[in-house]
């Protein structure tokens, strides 16, 4: 299902913190720290992006730069909007920002129980990398998984 919603996508500030923590707990399984979010916001900012309806928080995603690409550390939307875009919009600022950051690829983490989110980054164009065992817990694996514009390049291209 595709609704309209109306939004768009900025950089996070302090002000935002309350919101991205209320979808953060409500949505996300593994929710980060209030502190994680505390330090993240006041030294790189720029690396949390917010989804928002007027000023409404609808949706964040964060990441850190690493020497390999992009690491996406969280994305969630509010329950209530899921399926309406958001989700891809998030990450599509953060694919297109890739050049500015001078890496290629992205990379994350996902339960490999959560299917919804599996066919999310698959959509996206992502792909499983690697199975790892007991990355969440004890037998609770994770995908790794990654998006490189160079394979994304070649299978435009037809090659
Ligand atoms: C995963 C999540 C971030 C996706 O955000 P979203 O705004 O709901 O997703 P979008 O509307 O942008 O979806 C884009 C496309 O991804 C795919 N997709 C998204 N959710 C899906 C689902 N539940 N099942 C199957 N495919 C799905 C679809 O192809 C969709 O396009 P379509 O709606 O036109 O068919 C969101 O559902 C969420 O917050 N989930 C809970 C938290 C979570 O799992 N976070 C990721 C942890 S790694």
């Amino acid at each position: 299902m595709n609704t309209l919603i109306r939004f768009r996508i900025r950089k996070a500030a302090m002000a935002d913190k309350a919101a991205i923590l209320k979808i953060n707990n409500a949505v996300l399984d593994c929710p980060f720290e209030e502190d994680w979010l505390d330090r993240i916001l006041a030294e790189s900012p720029d690396k949390v992006l917010v989804a928002v309806r007027e000023e409404t928080v609808l949706g964040f995603l964060t990441f850190i730069c690493r020497e390999e690409g992009v690491y996406i550390t969280y994305m969630g939307v509010d329950s209530e909007i899921q399926r309406c875009g958001i989700g891809k919009a998030l990450l599509k600022k953060v694919i297109d920002a890739l050049p500015d950051h001078g890496k290629n690829q992205i990379r994350l983490h996902v339960k490999a129980s959560n299917l919804a989110a599996i066919s999310f980054y698959e959509a996206a164009g992502f792909r499983p990398a690697a199975q790892i065992n007991n990355y969440y817990g004890k037998g609770k694996p994770a995908f790794l998984m990654r998006f490189d514009t160079h394979s994304l390049q070649s299978l435009l291209n037809g090659s």
